[in-house]
């Protein structure tokens, strides 16, 4: 009530309600972002490969210079090290972080963890458990009204999603497969699929998710879209399309989404990393990038996401000088 009320103020006496940014957010260590907004204030999380950080700020643009925060950091064998594609969410008002991590030797070892935090998401967190039984990557959270459910990326014949109730913030039931790289988009120089996002918009459920070699510029977006009514768990409830964004305006194998909404739950925007490299890049040549999403009449999101160009001065999302007590 009392927030339309000032937001109403603001728009009448004609008063800019967001702040401009550019892209890219983060230059370095920019890859597999995710952003989410609690209370005034934007949480980006990005691989840095080894620690887990955390940097909040009170604008988009903002986060360039923000308040950092080391939140994990490991010597135990099975999760020191290629510490990659932190998220953080919201389960009976608590932030959990989950995140994936293995052993100094390899990558064979990566498995999804997940540590228990507070009620801000720049409370402390302590170690709380593995989540994937196996060799697992790139976990995210998507819901139903009912429930939660863990969508990462696991081995079966190929680099695939897997998907499993979420019982806890950490236990999963025994995972199903959810997709496999079987289509061109997702074939490129090595099938894969990874990097799930869920989306939920005019009333559908989506999950993007990153498909193709990561080490080319063809990494991209392909899309699953829930049918609303069969069990999520089983791959027939969903439908593949793609790609839904790709390269374009200089910046190449976008992937690794992730969305969040503004402070005033007005527009929802996409956060995501590229490179400038014309050849693709898999390691440290990769910023994060976000944008507002477009929705037609329906409430469908406008496919494809269009990346623009580096350094671009684009206005910020709204309600960013809206102070919510
Ligand atoms: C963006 O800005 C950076 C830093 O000033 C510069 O190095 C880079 O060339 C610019 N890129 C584009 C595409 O304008």
């Amino acid at each position: 009530m009392r927030f339309s009320l000032i937001f109403s103020l603001l728009s009448l006496v004609g008063l800019s309600i967001q702040e401009d940014y550019s892209n890219p957010l983060k230059s370095s260590q920019g890859s597999d972002p995710f952003i989410v907004t609690d209370l005034g204030y934007y949480y980006l999380l990005t691989s840095t490969w080894s620690d887990v950080q955390i940097t909040r700020a009170k604008t988009l643009e903002g986060l360039k210079t923000g308040e950092k925060k080391v939140v994990y950091r490991s010597e135990e064998i099975i999760r020191c090290c290629y510490l990659w594609s932190p998220e953080l969410w919201k389960i009976d008002g608590v932030w959990y972080l989950y995140f994936t991590a293995g052993t100094k030797e390899s990558l064979d070892g990566q498995r999804v963890h997940v540590l228990t935090g507070g009620k801000s998401p720049f409370d402390d967190f302590t170690y709380t458990a593995q989540l994937t039984p196996s060799w697992g990557i790139d976990a995210t959270i998507f819901r139903t009204p009912e429930k939660n459910y863990l969508v990462w990326s696991g081995i079966a014949m190929w680099q695939s999603l897997f998907i499993a109730e979420l019982l806890t913030p950490s236990t999963i039931t025994s995972p199903t497969l959810l997709s496999e790289p079987t289509i061109p988009l997702e074939q490129v120089q090595n099938p894969v699929n990874e990097g799930p996002a869920a989306l939920y918009a005019g009333g559908k459920s989506y999950l993007t998710y990153s498909a193709s070699d990561c080490w080319t510029a063809d990494y991209q977006l392909g899309l699953l879209t829930w049918d609303g009514v069969t069990d999520p768990l089983r791959a027939d409830a969903w439908t593949k399309s793609g790609p839904v964004m790709n390269s374009a305006n200089g910046n190449y194998g976008t992937g690794h989404n992730g969305f969040f909404t503004s402070f005033d739950q007005s527009e929802t925007w996409i956060v995501y990393h590229a490179t400038s490299r014309p050849s693709g890049n898999c390691g440290a040549q990769r910023y994060t990038m976000a944008q507002k999403m477009n929705f037609n009449g329906e409430g469908a999101p406008i496919w494809p996401v269009i990346a623009p160009p580096l350094n671009a001065t684009l206005p910020g999302p709204a309600g960013e000088d809206i102070e919510l007590h």
